[in-house]
């Protein structure tokens, strides 16, 4: 069914037919019994399978990665996906339009985007009526970034102002440091840069959880693009500062394996196939590096179990996706997790996790 929806989508340009897209299940869903009938189609064949990170439990390790859903309006229809999280923004404390169009390229020989959004997005303060509008069908992470016209050297304003607006609403925050598309960001991944924001952001929470009583987890999500001193420079920091896990990663601003593909010149952030072994290896070296004492969210063209096992033994404790869910709809969700669960099935194992360190002791 979505072979045949994807056929007619992919003949618009790529943003016009997420619009679509997203718009036609807007509409299915005002009517009565729409998120009981998507949920009989896509969730319910997806199993349990519990992983507890961050002091939260999710009911499966598979999310959503953040930049579908920038405004938090389609909660109920990407949780009936069968998606064991979903992560929403990134949310600005202002609105912005983003970058002008077109921002999104499809390279389909590939199973990748290209995408140059420049977090379009409106703003916090609409954000949260969204948010608080609907139910709360499995953990939301919420991530947050910064205006494009808030100096750099003011960012950790920006990223304070929405951690305040946003936290209570919040199963966990990521902080977005690593979008290619924002002018400077990823100067926030450097040493002393980062130093003095992760202090401000721990300091920050801990006065947010101390006003609402409740902690919210905090991850940093960075990018792939970075050598082997910079990522254990992260790894040494978030683990000085405590921060509750590592979002490994955001697009490439590489082109692995596309110099025959015209469209791999244009500017902005590649994401799906190519990016996979990038991405792997920095969880790899993270996870050489903490050791899972600070847990790992591993993303970056995942598209089949075998790739989401993969991320799993070279460290991560969860997985999101993004571009194979536009290339191959819906119904990938739960094959990911089944398949998953199968592996723990003929692990003897009584949990993923479990199934999960076993793997990693065989392969050292
Ligand atoms: C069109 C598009 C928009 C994105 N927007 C965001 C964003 O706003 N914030 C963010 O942290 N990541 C964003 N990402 C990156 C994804 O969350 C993810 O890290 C990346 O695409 C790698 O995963 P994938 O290969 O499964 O797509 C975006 C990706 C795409 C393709």
């Amino acid at each position: 069914m979505y072979k045949l929806l994807r056929a007619l989508l992919f003949r618009l340009d790529a943003e016009a037919s997420h619009r679509l897209t997203f718009t036609a299940l807007d509409l299915v869903y005002r009517l009565p019994g729409a998120s009981r009938i998507a949920r009989s189609l896509c969730a319910r064949h997806t199993p349990a399978l519990p992983v507890s990170i961050m002091g939260l439990t999710f009911p499966n390790p598979v999310g959503l990665a953040a930049g579908l859903d920038k405004n938090a309006e389609h909660v109920q229809a990407l949780a009936d996906f069968g998606f064991g999280f979903l992560e929403l923004g990134t949310v600005t404390p202002r609105p912005q339009p983003g970058n002008p169009r077109p921002r999104m390229f499809r390279l389909v020989a590939h199973a990748a985007l290209i995408n140059r959004m420049g977090f379009n997005n409106v703003g916090a303060g609409k954000f949260l009526v969204n948010l608080a509008a609907q139910e709360k069908p499995c953990p939301i992470g919420i991530n947050i970034g910064k205006n494009r016209d808030t100096p750099i050297e003011r960012a950790a304003d920006d990223y304070l102002a929405v951690l305040n607006s946003v936290y209570r609403l919040a199963d966990y925050i990521a902080v977005n440091i690593s979008s290619p598309n924002t002018p400077g960001l990823r100067d926030l991944q450097t040493e002393q840069n980062l130093e003095e924001l992760l202090r401000a952001l721990k300091t920050e929470q801990a006065a947010l959880a101390e006003k609402h009583g409740r902690y919210v987890p905090i991850a940093l999500k960075i990018a792939p693009d970075l050598d082997d001193t910079q990522v254990a420079a992260i790894a040494r920091l978030v683990q000085e500062h405590k921060f509750d896990a590592v979002i490994a990663t955001n697009t490439t601003i590489t082109r692995p394996g596309l110099e025959q593909e015209l469209l791999s010149q244009q500017t902005g952030g590649l994401s799906g196939r190519p990016l996979k072994p990038l991405a792997t290896e920095i969880v790899r070296k993270l996870y050489t590096h903490l050791q899972g004492e600070v847990p790992i969210i591993g993303v970056g063209g995942i598209e089949t179990a075998d790739d989401a096992w993969e991320k799993l033994v070279a460290g991560a404790d969860l997985v999101q996706i993004y571009t194979a869910l536009i290339y191959q709809g819906p119904d990938i969700v739960g094959e990911i997790v089944r398949g998953l669960a199968e592996r723990v099935q003929q692990s003897g194992c009584r949990n993923l996790a479990e199934a999960v360190q076993q793997a990693r002791q065989r392969q050292s």
